[in-house]
């Protein structure tokens, strides 16, 4: 009998290597690689030297003519907003999530409520559980089919008889091929299947989705090149304490890949909230001072968030400096450059500072939010609630341009901000257009003489 073949693969970058390797010689990931046995028994398939049958055959890109992609409008506004105006039939769309934010809600409630034939293959829920999910949510559609069924093959097989017009694989991790001997959710499982139904959808122009799992860093599990592989990648996200929910684009080949959606989880399914801002503004009924909404970037995603602080006299000779969420020695720096720079007596005071939601966050871009939260508490004057804040502070009190400043300037648009306080060193900065009013300062003098003068 053949060998069993084992490879390992790195669990970053999906690189194959014949022995297991402490740094992945591709992306440089240690300790990233995992055994799989990809073929218990059998030989490798010889490519190079095969007689060509199916095979094709290079063109001309001049002669090519463009197509046409077909957009879906779902009943769902915001889908629609991080999908690029609409689903493009044949694409493959990925949307990751922790457990429990919503993702077979959100797709759960697209299939009821799409008038489409939707099929909905479960891997993780019984039938009936899925009949009280829809019951709660409500169905609107007599075209929602539902499938328990993890076999790669028992699923393509159905599909060869009879195609819906969407479908939806929740979650791929639950797949599994025959082709393949490792167990589903491994690394040559998720490619496998991923592989298939993006063969499926580009020769049916089914368009697929697929809820992917993320494992405790945040990231989809799986290979990134599960991530390359598809054409649209969603993150669904949210806080456990709030009922918000956002819908972020990380990748979309069809479209813009800074979208975000928003709903409000309810009793009865997701809510699209068209006005984001109701749900910040909501929570502030009286203005308070040292609060101010600064706008972060973590990795490529822009967020807004809240700074707080607290500037209090020191009840003992050395003042307290602590710090939630944002970096102490940061915020040391920022103390004695309003105090040299600016002449705020703040020594002998206790100062206390806090990023809202238990974020921790390592943007500079926070450190003008932050000094104009110290500000407002240190004068006791609040600071609008319609403005929102993006800076770097330089030692000498200047404020500095921060990365992206698009996507920080959009998102606090979209949020419902009329206000944003940049650097006026942003390139760009004056011909951006947008609705709200961009203030552009260069010292911190002129924030604190806006604010507050
Ligand atoms: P779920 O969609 O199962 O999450 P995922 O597939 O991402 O793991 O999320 C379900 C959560 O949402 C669960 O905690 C119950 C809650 N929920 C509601 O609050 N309202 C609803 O109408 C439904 C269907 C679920
Ligand atoms: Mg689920």
């Amino acid at each position: 009998m053949a060998k069993a073949i084992v490879k390992y693969f790195c669990k970053e970058c999906g690189h194959v290597a014949n022995k297991w390797l402490g740094k992945c010689p591709s992306c440089e990931a240690w300790n990233s690689f995992t055994e799989e046995v990809v073929n218990k028994g059998g030989t490798e398939k010889k490519l190079w030297g095969k007689n060509p049958q199916h095979r094709a055959e290079p063109k001309k890109i001049k002669e090519i003519i463009e197509g046409h992609e077909t957009r879906l409008v779902l009943p769902d506004n915001e889908l629609n907003r991080v999908l690029g105006s609409g689903l493009v039939t044949g694409s493959i769309t990925l949307i990751g999530g922790e457990p429990g934010i919503g993702k077979s809600t959100l797709l759960l409630q697209l299939a009821l409520n799409v008038q489409k034939k939707v099929l909905y293959i479960s891997g993780e829920e019984s039938e009936s559980q899925l009949k009280m999910r829809a019951e709660r949510i409500g169905i609107h559609n007599d075209n929602c089919f539902v499938m328990c069924e993890t076999s790669l093959s028992n699923l393509l097989s159905y599909l060869q008889q009879d195609q819906p017009e969407i479908l939806i694989i929740d979650s791929v991790q639950t797949l599994s091929s025959e082709n393949i001997d490792s167990p589903p959710g491994s690394i040559s499982q998720i490619k496998e299947c991923t592989a298939e139904l993006l063969r499926f959808a580009k020769a049916t122009n089914v368009p697929v989705f697929l809820i992917g799992h993320i494992n405790k860093d945040g990231n989809i599990a799986g290979p990134k090149v599960l991530e390359h592989m598809v054409d649209t990648v969603l993150q669904f996200e949210g806080d456990r304490h709030y009922n918000y929910r956002i819908l972020r684009t990380l990748k979309n080949r069809f479209g813009s890949a800074s979208e975000i959606g928003i709903y409000e989880m309810r009793g009865s399914g997701l809510r699209e909230i068209e006005n984001p801002s109701e749900i910040l503004i909501s929570e502030r009924e009286e203005n308070l001072s040292g609060i101010t909404i600064s706008c972060a970037v973590e990795g490529i995603r822009p967020i807004l968030l809240e700074t707080q602080a607290l500037v209090s006299s020191a009840v003992y000779g050395t003042p307290q400096r602590t710090s939630n969420g944002f970096d102490l020695r940061r915020l040391s720096m920022l103390l004695a450059v309003l105090e040299k720079r600016c002449g705020f007596q703040l020594g002998a005071k206790d100062v206390f500072v806090n990023i809202a939601g238990g974020m921790k966050m390592e943007d500079p871009g926070l450190d003008l939010g932050i000094i104009a939260a110290i500000l407002s508490s240190y004068e006791n004057l609040p600071v609008s609630p319609d403005i929102a804040f993006a800076g770097e502070v330089g030692l000498s009190g200047e404020v500095r341009a921060v990365s992206r400043i698009e996507q920080r300037v959009s998102e606090a648009e979209k949020l419902g901000f009329k206000e944003i306080m940049v650097s006026k060193y942003n390139k760009g900065i004056e011909e951006m257009k947008t609705k709200m009013k961009i203030i552009t300062i260069g010292k911190i003098e002129e924030a604190f003489e806006y604010l507050f003068g």
